[in-house]
């Protein structure tokens, strides 16, 4: 028996609070004009101290069941892709499978940085093919600002905090067709958050030294990105025999407009086919390409049976492509 998957759900669920580039003027030195021009990002989404991952992923996930029509005990399987989960353990998915009432689900965490997404809708696949599962929820959640250094400019201005789920279910027709995901970890150095595992504790002296945030070589990781979405559409492209011309809509992670727009030139596609919402929100690591996806659904930008390419890239280095079908 041929078993295939498909995204049947899809919610999202983004803080109230808008960070603006002029509120971040006042923080460091920066400017509007500069982050605009060099990121592209005009303001971010901060989550209040009293919400966690867990919260965030929970009301995406009621948004995304609610779309797919599916009661919570019928999710076989919960992953949360993030790198800010609640804690170190429980897993994130544990907190989300109590919150709606996912009594006969498994759940687990996954690391993969702003890859997140695509991996975890990537092992999604992999279990509803198998016949194990028939519905399964793949969440990318994260609230960077908990790990960010706002007295830091380099990195400061380019994240935010999100949350973005889909519904996996078994489909007659096939919606997830083809993927490729990647990990060269002799690049993982330039994208870290230095303390607080087993490695280096958290201690007074990591806190002192600001090695519980985020620490970045951004022209190391830029120069990794412009390649590395390129190479998985083009294994993407190979896998199925399709022209990049066949795809209706690509979906890229939110890094920097300027990385977009590399690495769609170097694709030959065009941007009025590129969803892009890094104006609004920000980097959100395993956030920003569900919202991205999220947002041209609700925009009528994505019909049913589009051919759509998500791409992304983040610490590891991790990157990878998705093909979908779009069943919705
Ligand atoms: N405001 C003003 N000036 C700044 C700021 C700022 N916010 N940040 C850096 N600068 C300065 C730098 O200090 C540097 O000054 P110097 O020349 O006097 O040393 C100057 O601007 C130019 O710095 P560059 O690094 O050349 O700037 P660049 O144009 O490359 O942009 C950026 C920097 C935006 C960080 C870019 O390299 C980038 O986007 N890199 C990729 C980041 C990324 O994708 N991260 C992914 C995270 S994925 C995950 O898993 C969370």
């Amino acid at each position: 028996m041929k078993y295939v998957a498909g995204i049947t759900g899809i919610g999202i669920s983004l803080p109230e609070r808008v960070l603006t580039n002029f509120e971040l003027e006042k923080m460091v030195e920066t400017s509007d004009e500069w982050i605009t021009t060099r990121t592209g990002i005009k303001e971010r989404r901060i989550a209040s101290i009293d919400i966690a991952a867990s919260d965030l992923s929970t009301q995406a996930a009621i948004e995304a069941l609610s779309m797919a029509k599916i009661k919570p005990e019928e999710i076989d399987l919960i992953i949360v892709c993030t790198v800010t989960p609640d804690m170190m353990f429980p897993a994130t998915a544990a907190i989300v499978q109590n919150n709606i009432g996912a009594v006969n689900a498994a759940g687990f965490d996954l690391s993969a940085g702003c890859s997140g997404f695509i991996y975890g809708v990537t092992v999604a696949n992999q279990f509803i093919k198998t016949g194990l599962y028939k519905n399964i929820l793949v969440i990318g959640c994260d609230i960077l600002s908990r790990i960010t250094n706002f007295n830091d400019r380099n990195t400061c201005v380019l994240f935010g905090d999100g949350a973005g789920a889909v519904v996996i279910s078994r489909t007659e027709d096939e919606g997830i067709i083809n993927q490729y995901i990647k990990v060269d970890g002799s690049g993982g150095a330039y994208l870290t958050l230095p303390a607080g595992g087993s490695r280096t504790p958290a201690s007074f002296d990591t806190m002192e030294k600001g090695l519980n945030y985020t620490h970045m070589d951004g022209a190391e990781v830029f120069k990794f990105a412009v390649k590395a979405m390129p190479d998985a559409v083009n294994h993407i492209l190979e896998n199925t025999g399709l022209n990049i011309l066949d795809i209706n809509y690509l979906i890229p992670h939110q890094a920097n407009i300027r990385i977009i727009e590399s690495a769609v030139k170097r694709l030959h596609f065009p941007m009025d086919r590129v969803g892009i919402s890094i104006d609004k929100y920000g980097n959100m690591s395993s956030a920003s390409i569900p919202v991205a996806l999220y947002e041209v659904y609700k925009d009528k930008k994505i019909k049913k049976n589009d051919k759509i390419v998500l791409v992304g890239f983040g610490a590891g280095l991790t990157y990878g492509a998705l093909l979908i079908k779009w069943l919705i």
